[in-house]
């Protein structure tokens, strides 16, 4: 393949400045999340210095654990998860400031005596006052915790000293239960108080959209529904369900992944240009392509949406069980593992340019990626070369695993005759900026500690996701999939996402790693 791009001779480094003294409470500090990415994101953030030295954690959850035994957990937990992430003799000075609290977040005592206990953890690490509470807990407690510690004046901040909370997602499960978690948190809180978390915002690369679309002139001249054919987003998993069979059973492809991440990756891809990067100036314009998604009628669910399910198959060489054999699924689960989209947005920019996504488990490669792909050359003169056989050009932002851009244009291929080939111009961000180590949550968790909200959520942009997908689950309830399974781990997904698109003449672009 074509190596255009010039490599620099030193890695470029990482800046930013040290977050503001704090506490991290993290509500179900024994849980999955904070021992796979909160504590190696916080470590890491240790390691790159952007953590003050005035911070500490305070973990809660049910089990019973002293301070040294939490520290220990972690320490075991993380390197199960990330291997030799872990350097020892940073780790110790590191989990020094690590406290546990054990509790039912039900209990109303509870949130004294994580007040006395902050109280303590002020006094030794001086840590300003500050504390943001992570709710890293089922969706069921976000609501309750928030009342609580509002109620024992722990979400009270002043002119010294401030106050947060990180809430996860899923953040409701439709429309009407996203709003009445805003409506109760925004009585309760300010909303400048509120981080509504997407880790997609968090990755380099999805950030990058905002880099290349405005930082470069070139592009933005042709941003728009004359020079674009067509915009694909797939956010294809080789994984199943892992141990999440009981969750995700409930949730389903759709509701897991299109209203959060992949709303976040067309809102970047397709806002306007924001007057600054101030967070609220960077969330008026997503939100603006949000609320522009052409709303589905129930007739469109049924032509402009696929839904799939996962049967047993073969995966890098080998067997692996349908979704309906996963640890925590009933036999008989109606619940879709895939999800393909077509959809339009309204406004001057790109009407008419249909938006293709789709995301699914057990697909054959791991690979997070959106594709522009532009109108064809309007007269081809070349008339050796099958002009419907070319694809036309493509700028593929690759989210991951590998990160990075590549353009693919027409080429001459060498000899005697005029005859057209296709390149590809790459750029691979390990090239240029190396490998850091990085969960993607370092980004937001530091950013939550200076206050800045720009990468997450507003109660807005919740609701506009919903608002989206909302028809779609309502059609899909009242018409229960009969085909399930339908397409076997290890292969695209179901036949339909493909006529979905090959219908308009357009096909998929698949990455096979
Ligand atoms: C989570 C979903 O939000 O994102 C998971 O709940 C999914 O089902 C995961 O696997 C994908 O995240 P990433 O960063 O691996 O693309």
């Amino acid at each position: 393949m074509a190596q255009l791009v010039e490599k620099p001779t030193a890695a470029v480094p990482r800046v930013g400045k040290q977050g503001d003294p704090c506490v991290m409470v993290i509500f179900g500090a024994a849980g999955d999340l904070t021992a796979r990415l909160l504590i190696p994101a916080l470590y890491n953030l240790s390691r790159a210095d952007l953590l003050s030295k005035e911070f500490a954690v305070l973990g809660v959850a049910r089990s019973q654990m002293t301070d040294e035994d939490f520290r220990k957990r972690l320490l075991d937990d993380v390197k199960a998860y990330c291997g030799d992430c872990i350097q020892d003799s940073h780790w110790e000075t590191f989990a020094r400031r690590f406290y546990y609290y054990a509790g039912d977040f039900g209990d109303d005592k509870l949130y004294s005596q994580i007040k006395d206990r902050l109280t303590q953890i002020d006094r030794d690490h001086d840590t300003h006052g500050n504390v943001f509470f992570y709710m890293a807990t089922a969706p069921s407690f976000f609501g309750s915790i928030v009342e609580k510690l509002a109620a024992n004046g722990l979400m009270q901040q002043d002119t010294d000293h401030w106050r947060r909370v990180i809430i996860e997602k899923p953040f409701g499960h439709d429309l009407e239960s996203a709003k009445e978690l805003n409506q109760k948190l925004l009585k309760l809180v300010d909303e400048k108080q509120i981080y509504r978390i997407d880790h997609y915002l968090g990755k380099e690369t999805v950030q990058n959209i905002m880099a290349l679309r405005f930082a470069n002139g070139i592009f933005e001249p042709i941003w728009n529904r004359r020079y674009i054919d067509h915009i694909q987003i797939s956010v294809a998993e080789t994984v199943g369900v892992e141990s999440r069979g009981s969750y995700f059973d409930h949730a389903g492809s759709l509701r897991d992944m299109v209203p959060n991440h992949i709303m976040q990756l067309i809102s970047l891809t397709a806002m306007e240009p924001p007057i600054s990067f101030d967070a609220n100036a960077v969330r008026d314009e997503q939100a603006k392509i949000l609320h522009a998604v052409q709303p589905f009628a129930n007739q469109d669910v049924l032509t402009k949406t696929v839904r799939g399910q996962y049967g047993a198959g073969t995966m890098d060489g080998e067997r692996v069980p349908g979704y309906r054999s996963e640890e925590g699924v009933p036999p008989e689960s109606r619940t879709e593992t895939f999800v393909a989209i077509r959809l339009l947005i309204d406004n001057w920019r790109w009407a008419g340019v249909p938006f293709y996504l789709r995301t699914g488990k057990r697909l054959p490669a791991r690979n997070t990626h959106i594709v522009i792909q532009f109108r064809r050359a309007p007269f081809m003169l070349f008339r050796e070369t099958q002009v419907e056989t070319m694809m036309p050009n493509q700028l593929v932002l690759n989210i991951q695993p590998e990160e990075g851009i590549s353009l693919r244009f027409a080429a001459k291929t060498p000899g005697t005759t005029m005859e057209l080939g296709e390149v590809n111009m790459n750029f691979a961000y390990a090239d240029y900026f190396g490998v850091t180590p990085s969960t993607g949550y370092e980004r937001l968790l530091h950013d939550c500690m200076i206050g800045d909200a720009t990468l997450f959520q507003r109660a807005d942009m919740v609701e506009a996701g919903w608002r989206i997908v909302d028809p779609v689950l309502d059609v899909w309830k009242a018409l229960p999939p009969r085909d399930f399974p339908n397409y076997a781990a290890g292969t695209w997904g179901p036949k339909e996402a493909d006529e979905l698109i090959e219908r308009d003449g357009r096909r998929w672009r698949n990455f096979e790693q």
